[in-house]
């Protein structure tokens, strides 16, 4: 059977025989162990498109045996491409918008003021959880560039993080074609931030210097990193289950500063997760403040 025809016999019959359906059942409960992305009958296309070309070059069986390899030990690798294949990496710089004001007008100045009255070390930590190609990350860079010029003596720093290994080394390079640094940025903050490299543009070193990044799944234990002033986690949580989501949520509160802030995308809604998640609006931007000061 082809792989189309076993990823639709799958879907079609949920009453599938243990093995007869060529591994698509045990792929689809990989891909959601291994990164919270569930593959339900509307996503079927997505194993076609995304996982069928891993599955050509690897000149693996059928899914069966790709997963019996990306579950080996010596499977980092494949793990690595179905992560990275079947994840969707959709960003661009200050997407939208009001988050960004929000930081510069509202939140950034809050947090100074109140770190600056409990005499707290003179820090502010950021995390951009699930940061893809690192565009959001960069936006943030710019507004904490911007204000450290009134602020001597702050250290400010952003930890980008996510699943998929090849987003992290695109963000950790910061390099972006003429197309990527078209989608949000203006003139003068491409000539103040970046310069002309190999056809495309590249990240200034006074920017780099707010960032880390590192690989991280948000479904697995967070490591110990010390807690955050402000996490941004927008646009990911829709991929997950009810249940998952709940949990990445109610886990990123323990990783943030009392009065501490948090950043969903423009379409996310937190409330039904308990009162912690009272909404506040500045600057136009829903946000929350999920541990009273
Ligand atoms: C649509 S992008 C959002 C990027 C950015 N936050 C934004 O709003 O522009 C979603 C990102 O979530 C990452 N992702 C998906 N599942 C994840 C997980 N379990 N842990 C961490 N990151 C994950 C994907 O690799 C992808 O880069």
């Amino acid at each position: 059977m082809s792989l189309a025809a076993q990823v639709q016999a799958t879907l079609n019959t949920k009453a599938a025989a243990p093995g007869a359906d060529g591994g698509v059942t045990a792929l689809i409960d990989f891909i959601d162990e291994l990164c919270g992305v569930y593959l339900d009958d509307s996503k079927g296309y997505l194993i076609e498109s995304r996982i069928a070309p891993i599955v050509r070059r690897l000149e693996c069986r059928d899914y069966a045996d790709l997963v019996n390899r990306a579950k080996a030990f010596s499977g980092q690798e494949i793990r690595s491409d179905i992560i990275d294949a079947i994840t969707t990496h959709e960003t661009l710089f200050f997407r939208d918008e009001s988050p960004f004001k929000a930081l510069r007008f509202k939140v950034i100045p809050d947090l100074i003021q109140h770190i600056e009255s409990t005499g707290r070390q003179r820090r502010v930590r950021i995390w951009s959880a699930a940061c893809s190609t690192g565009q959001e990350v960069y936006s943030i860079a710019m507004v904490l560039h911007d204000i450290a010029q009134d602020l001597p003596g702050w250290d400010l720093q952003i930890l980008g993080t996510d699943v998929s290994p090849a987003s992290v080394a695109t963000a950790q390079r910061g390099w972006y074609s003429n197309l990527e640094v078209g989608r949000g940025l203006d003139a003068m903050s491409k000539s103040n931030y970046f310069s002309h490299e190999a056809e495309g543009w590249q990240v200034a070193p006074q920017l780099q210097r707010f960032t880390k990044f590192e690989v991280r799944n948000l479904l697995k234990p967070y490591p110990e990193r010390g807690l955050f002033d402000i996490v941004f986690c927008r646009n990911v949580a829709i991929y997950f289950k009810p249940d998952q989501r709940a949990s990445v949520f109610n886990r990123m509160v323990e990783t943030i500063t009392p009065g501490g802030w948090l950043f969903v995308g423009s379409a996310e809604r937190l409330s039904d997760l308990g009162p912690q998640f009272t909404p506040q609006t500045h600057c136009n931007c829903t946000c929350y403040r999920p541990k009273p000061i």
